[in-house]
């Protein structure tokens, strides 16, 4: 069986406890090597997990042993290094934010298409065992059509996670990051509840800012820490979707849809990841695996490399399919938007 020779771009904390364990563990996959412009980040990930450290991205991406790669950098250069990867004939699975504008998401589509290469995104939590359940649960039709919902994913920050652990790490500035906790976290929930309700966002109004997080000189960071917003579905239901830097405890990843038959609460219950609660007070608890935590050291098979790993060597329709990433995007871009116009947004 061939494998997949699999490259990472950018050595840091999602590469290391995602992108090269699930791509080593991986049968189906070969890990060839990576590259991060920090030469210390690429060393530690040669000394941890083996592999060859390219010079740089153009070296690796010019070496025809390498089939695809994983690009795991800052949000501002996920668009111009997968349009490269592309180009180089390259199949790419690409961390999220897609991109940093609608613009720059359809470039990258039209260079998939054009160069005939896979282009996945990193939703990896409808990867999720609950998430998995409940999208079972809900098409199975016991529990009628969602009326509503809310989903947060709120955590303490991206100067907790991130290699470089301190308030000087990208995700806080502007012009590597782009956007803040909406497209870090709110992207997750967006892509989550269009996966959940099989529906696309018709509207949203957002209130987005930068509450709390600070850099080194004491001022407020260039970029949102907080997003609160409303969406409408195409197909009726409304809903809150919050996405937070700043939950000083526990992190808060948990959805409920409220629905014409019952309650279905995932990640909301510290002791079950899904209950259910129908019309008449009946209960069910299901004990599927719970979510990927930042605070964890190794993390729990997440499942997306896995599923870019099928769809790359079997040519099949990965399970992010690129439209619904997009449709995603589109809408961060619009709570982005509705927040500076404080006006609702029309998809
Ligand atoms: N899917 C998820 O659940 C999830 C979780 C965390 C992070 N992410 C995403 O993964 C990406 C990386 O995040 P992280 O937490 O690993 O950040 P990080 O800061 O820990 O690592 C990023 C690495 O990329 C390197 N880099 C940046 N620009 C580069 C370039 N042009 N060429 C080579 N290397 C470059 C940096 O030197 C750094 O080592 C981000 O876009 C983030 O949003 C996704």
């Amino acid at each position: 069986m061939k494998k997949l020779n699999v490259g990472v771009i950018g050595c840091g904390s999602i590469a290391r406890k995602r992108h090269i364990p699930e791509f080593k563990a991986n049968p189906r996959a070969e890990y060839v090597g990576c590259y991060d412009m920090n030469l210390e980040r690429a060393s530690y990930v040669q000394e941890n997990f083996g592999g060859r450290i390219y010079a740089s991205i153009e070296e690796m991406l010019a070496d025809p042993a390498i089939d695809a790669v994983s690009v795991c950098t800052s949000n501002a250069t996920h668009a111009p290094v997968t349009i490269d990867a592309l180009n180089k004939g390259k199949a790419v699975l690409c961390e999220k934010p897609m991109a940093t504008s609608y613009e720059e998401c359809l470039a990258m589509e039209k260079t998939a298409q054009e160069c005939g290469k896979l282009l996945m995104i990193a939703h990896n939590q409808r990867f999720a065992a609950a998430h998995v359940k409940a999208k079972e649960l809900l098409d199975s039709g016991s529990l009628g059509k969602v009326i509503s919902f809310q989903t947060t994913f709120g955590h303490r920050g991206p100067e907790f996670w991130s290699a470089d652990q301190s308030v000087n790490t990208w995700f806080f500035d502007k012009t590597a990051a782009s956007m803040g906790a909406t497209a870090d976290l709110g992207i997750h929930k967006l892509d989550l509840i269009m996966f959940l309700l099989s529906d696309t966002v018709q509207s949203v109004s957002a209130i987005t800012d930068t509450l709390d997080k600070k850099d080194s000189s004491g001022n407020r960071i260039g970029v949102d820490d907080n997003m609160v917003s409303i969406l409408r579905m195409k197909k009726g239901a409304i809903g809150t979707l919050v996405a937070s830097w700043t939950y000083y405890g526990d992190e808060d990843n948990s959805t409920v849809l409220y629905c014409e038959n019952g309650i279905l609460r995932i990640y909301d219950n510290p002791q079950f990841p899904i209950e259910v609660v129908m019309k008449d007070r009946s209960r069910a608890y299901y004990e599927v695996g719970m979510i990927q935590n930042n605070d964890e050291k190794v993390q729990a098979n997440s499942g997306v490399i896995d599923a870019f790993v099928d769809a790359a060597i079997d040519g099949t329709k990965p399970a992010v399919p690129l439209d619904e990433a997009i449709g995603a995007m589109k809408a961060i871009f619009a709570c982005l938007e509705s927040s500076s116009s404080k006006k609702s947004v029309e998809l």
